[in-house]
């Protein structure tokens, strides 16, 4: 299968949108959940539906165990077929400031947003011959807020991921990262301070689902292009603190 991506947190928001249109590119998905083992059966039908020549699988794990996750992606290829694009998606968004950050969210955040993806990426560039990584950032990385610490500290490590991997694994092994600025409030959360958010860019304007599809697309399609993070957040970065 020449065009077969994995992508994590892949069943809804960003990572089911980034589904949709890899597969309307002719990708076919292993679509990656870790509690949404329902959504992810009813999109992968829907998508065989839509797109009968493809192929649509799910895997769930839990990456914030992240011990076993090289091992979890090993046996992912003895299932399947080995991908030729990885996407690095999933994410959970921890509150707390560094004094109020203890052991298991470091853990936890560091699990799910560097180590994971870190030792999933080491075993693809080990199982196949080629390929591209793209991991999904935060334009906060640039800054210093401490409001999400845990977090922001695990993101800033796969920032440094992309660039060092992207070196490393050069010339068969492409590695790039998109840094999102306001795409969609977080689940449950109160959507004035997202508008807020969203004014305070320089744009003033809510990223739009195209513009970070948009910009998987390109970074796929541009041969030249690694160690690359694209910043698609109405210039949020600009302003960090
Ligand atoms: N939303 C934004 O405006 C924004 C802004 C900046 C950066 N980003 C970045 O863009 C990406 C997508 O954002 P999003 O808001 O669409 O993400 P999200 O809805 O918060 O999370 C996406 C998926 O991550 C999966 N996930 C969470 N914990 C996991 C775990 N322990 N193991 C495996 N999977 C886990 C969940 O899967 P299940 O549902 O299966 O549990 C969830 O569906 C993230 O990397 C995020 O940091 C987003």
């Amino acid at each position: 299968m020449n065009k077969l991506a994995f992508i994590t947190g892949s069943t809804k928001r960003i990572g089911k949108h980034l589904a949709e249109v890899l597969a309307k590119n002719g990708y076919s998905l292993i679509l990656h959940y870790n509690t949404s083992d329902l959504k992810a059966r009813i999109l992968a039908r829907d998508l065989e539906i839509s797109f009968p020549q493809q192929h649509f699988y799910t895997s769930g794990f839990d990456l914030s165990n992240w011990k076993l996750s090289g091992a979890y992606f090993r046996n992912l290829v003895k299932k399947f077929p080995v991908p030729n694009l990885i996407i690095h998606n999933a994410s959970e968004y921890l509150s707390g400031k560094m004094r109020e950050t203890s052991i298991e969210m470091m853990e936890k955040m560091m699990g799910i947003h560097f180590f994971s993806p870190f030792f999933i990426s080491q075993e693809f560039v080990k199982l196949t011959d080629r390929g591209e990584v793209i991991a999904i950032v935060d334009a906060q990385v640039v800054g210093n807020d401490t409001s999400h610490a845990a977090y922001l500290a695990s993101k800033k490590s796969l920032t440094d991921f992309i660039k060092m991997s992207a070196v490393e694994w050069a010339p068969n092994f492409r590695v790039n990262g998109i840094a999102p600025g306001p795409v969609l409030p977080p689940e449950n959360s109160e959507s004035e301070y997202f508008n807020q958010v969203v004014n305070n860019t320089p744009l003033k304007s809510q990223v739009s689902l195209e513009s970070i599809s948009s910009a998987v697309l390109y970074l796929i399609n541009n041969k030249s292009v690694t160690g690359q993070i694209m910043f698609c957040d109405s210039g949020q970065h600009l302003i960090q603190k």
